[in-house]
């Protein structure tokens, strides 16, 4: 199985030593080997911290979607309509697409997803929302029985780290921003991360799943933590309150609410304890009740997880395309005049 790997920074690097850590594990549950056959990157002679092996490394996206021995695609470069347009070219090919690019899938999924069921490839996308935590799996599969009212969570472990560094050991907030730079939690432009677009984008993504319904990111209200201070921070731990940035949305079968928003939760509250770049996902069914997903939230082999539990599953189910409803047949839902509770 000849894999093509677009981007090899922090996310691409991890799913290289996934590949090599778990490659017996890997190939006895499809089958086959995976062979790196090519890398897309940006600059062809950058040092990386993977062997790549005999893999072709190039700048060139069209001598990869020229090429006939690319069997999936691994897609963990991010950026908007250029991907989005790469990603199309491979999926009308029938070429199999795994992306962790939750900025560019939150605005153009349905559209992608379309394409792929057209052309009988799978569009899978595990490590957009919540790093390592198999939350789309979760939903999709473990939670199908059940009518999903809420999600609510923490969804951006840049600034949960940034948040934690600053409630639990003092630092400021700029101090922490560079950490979590550094450990490669934030984007490559944390703005998205700080003003909370990457939790947006990831709450839509989730609600899209959870109520099979279409969600414009246009209509979701976002407060970043940007203007959070040190003192904010302090008087809330003394008052008994942990300050996070939270996404959530609610569906009672006709309107939705959602909106993301630093929120202050009671010190008992669970998703109060989730700290630094770990991330949790409450959802809510009507069989099931209650439910909540923990883990990392963001980083190099974590996410990998996510990005390589989809390559496994594409390769085990050659025969599914998209999961769930086709986007043209989703409901209408309309947004709710009310706030998330
Ligand atoms: P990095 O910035 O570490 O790596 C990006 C890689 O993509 C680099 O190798 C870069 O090439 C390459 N690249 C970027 N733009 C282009 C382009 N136009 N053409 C060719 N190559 C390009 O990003 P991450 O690995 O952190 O993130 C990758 C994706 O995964 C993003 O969509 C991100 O949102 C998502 N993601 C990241 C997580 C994380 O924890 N970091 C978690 C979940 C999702 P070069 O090295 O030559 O510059
Ligand atoms: N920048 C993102 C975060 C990466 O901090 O959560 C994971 O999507």
């Amino acid at each position: 199985m000849n894999l093509a790997i677009l981007g090899m920074g922090t996310v691409g690097c991890g799913v290289v030593d996934v590949l090599s850590e778990n490659r017996e594990k890997i190939t006895g549950l499809i089958g086959e080997e995976i062979t790196i056959s090519h890398v897309y990157v940006n600059n062809v002679d950058k040092e990386r911290s993977v062997d790549l092996g005999g893999a072709i490394i190039t700048d060139d996206i069209n001598s990869l979607l020229d090429s006939d021995d690319i069997d999936t695609v691994v897609e963990v470069m991010g950026g908007m309509e250029a991907t989005r347009d790469i990603l199309t070219k491979f999926l009308k090919k029938g070429i199999h697409v795994v992306s962790a690019n939750k900025d560019m899938l939150a605005k153009y999924i349905d559209e992608l997803s379309l394409v792929a069921e057209d052309n009988g490839a799978s569009l899978l996308y595990e490590a957009s929302i919540a790093g390592g935590i198999p939350i789309v799996n979760a939903i999709e599969y473990g939670l199908n029985a059940n009518r999903i009212h809420k999600v609510m969570g923490i969804l951006n472990g840049t600034t949960n780290y940034i948040l934690s560094k600053m409630t639990k050991d003092g630092w400021d907030y700029q101090q922490a921003l560079e950490e979590a730079t550094e450990k490669g939690y934030a984007e490559a432009d944390p703005t998205n991360d700080v003003d909370g677009f990457d939790a947006q984008r990831k709450i839509v993504l989730l609600s899209r799943l959870a109520y099979e319904r279409k969600v414009d990111i246009d209509e979701v209200p976002v407060t970043g933590i940007r203007d959070v201070q040190l003192k904010d921070i302090k008087n809330a731990k003394a008052a008994g309150f942990r300050l996070k940035l939270v996404g959530k949305s609610e569906f009672d079968g006709v309107g939705m609410s959602i909106e993301v928003a630093p929120v202050l939760l009671p010190a008992d509250h669970q998703l109060a304890s989730v700290e630094y770049e770990k991330n949790a996902v409450y959802v809510m069914g009507n069989a099931v009740g209650e439910t909540m997903f923990y883990g990392p939230g963001a980083g190099g082999m974590e996410t990998a997880s996510a990005v390589v539990s989809d390559l496994i599953n594409c390769m085990k189910n050659q025969n599914v395309a998209c999961k769930g409803p086709r986007p043209d047949q989703f409901a209408q839902m309309k947004m709710s005049d009310q706030p998330c509770r």
